[in-house]
């Protein structure tokens, strides 16, 4: 999965009910979660190569990935995802979503969203047998031991929990998946998870909008509190699905929750400022509910990102003056007196950045 695609298109309906079904619970449960851990950048890269492409959905197109010396490829875990680095320059992170015991390829996936940032695009576009350059992997969406899960799925959110749900069997825990989306032709791996159903304890329920309608709050709202209380529940998929269930297991009790955005959460108590790009001396402003990063790929669409989310530390730039409102998982505090993550972090009145 791009896990930084903005595919708010694939479950709209789903937005909807899942807004409605905790409505009111929000203002009962407004706990906060603590922060994810900082995630630090890795510098260590493979080189590898595209050994097998696949159709696991319509319009997702899946790598097989084989180290170039023939090495066997750094570990990993579920949860973990690499950067890639594309032919064009530009850096894009995706979950794995092969077997951790297999070290011989990754697997990776990724929806084409054609008006989106050109990293799926530029995926899907690579041939056979071409060479790629990728980090090692890092996890920020650890899998935790438990007796029993809660899965909930948006289309290509899957990739993170298929190694998670591999490894649930293995420990012999029980599963439920809610796995959503327009249709089921849309949904990846659907007949592995299937085969990973009848191989464990597990439970696959598929929403698809266009089988049954959009499923009713209340169906949500069940399947999402059928978390035993010696469980954990784990989401991925658009902003507003984590959103609503991470306030329907703070309702439920305290069922912990674990969540990974395939798309930028919305900005939140922000007030516009000023963006001044120092090589230039262009001025932009900073929209309330817009981020540093749109404004300054405004004026120059090259703006490296990924993650988009604060933690994979490719949008850093120096500031050379100004009041930042930093609300990034990865600089230290020392980093913070003279840098910024783009994508996350405002400031107040003007800030200069070295772009
Ligand atoms: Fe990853 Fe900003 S794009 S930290």
């Amino acid at each position: 999965m791009d896990r930084r695609s903005t595919e708010a298109a694939e479950v709209p309906l789903l937005w909807r009910f899942f807004e409605r079904a905790v409505n009111g619970a929000a203002r009962r449960a407004e706990r906060v979660l603590p922060a994810r851990p900082a995630v630090r950048e890795v510098p260590r890269t493979q080189q590898v190569r595209i050994v097998a492409v696949e159709a696991p959905a319509d319009g997702v197109r899946g790598l097989r990935l084989a180290s170039v010396s023939g090495a066997p490829l750094a570990p990993w875990q579920p949860g973990c995802h690499i950067d890639v680095f594309l032919p064009s320059g530009q850096q894009r992170q995706y979950s794995l979503c092969s077997d951790p015991l297999d070290l011989s390829t990754y697997r990776l996936a990724t929806r084409r969203i054609a008006d989106g940032g050109g990293g799926s695009v530029e995926v899907h576009d690579l041939e056979l047998g071409s060479e790629l350059t990728i980090s090692e992997p890092r996890n920020a969406f650890p899998f935790v031991r438990s007796s029993s899960y809660v899965f909930v799925v948006g289309g290509i959110g899957i990739t993170p929990i298929l190694p998670m749900i591999q490894q649930a069997n293995r420990w012999g825990s029980s599963w439920t998946l809610l796995y959503t989306g327009r249709s089921r032709a849309s949904l990846p791996f659907i007949d592995d998870l299937i085969e990973l159903a009848a191989a464990g304890e597990g439970e696959l329920h598929v929403l698809a909008d266009d089988e049954l309608g959009a499923p009713t709050p209340e169906q949500l709202r069940t399947l999402a509190l059928s978390s035993r209380p010696d469980g954990r529940m784990y989401c991925c998929g658009p902003a507003g699905m984590s959103d609503g269930l991470r306030r329907l297991a703070a309702e439920s009790g305290g069922v912990p929750f674990h969540f990974e955005r395939f798309s930028p959460p919305p900005v939140t108590g922000g007030a516009p400022f000023e963006l001044e790009f120092a090589r230039s001396g262009t001025v932009v402003t900073v929209g309330a509910e817009q981020t540093a990063l749109v404004a300054a790929r405004r004026i120059n669409p090259a703006t490296a990102y990924s993650c988009q989310q604060g933690f994979c530390g490719t949008c850093k730039v120096r500031v050379l003056s100004g009041d930042v409102d930093h609300r990034d998982q990865h600089l230290s505090p020392a980093e913070r007196q003279e840098a910024m993550m783009l994508c996350v972090s405002r400031g107040r009145g003007k800030v200069v950045v070295e772009l």
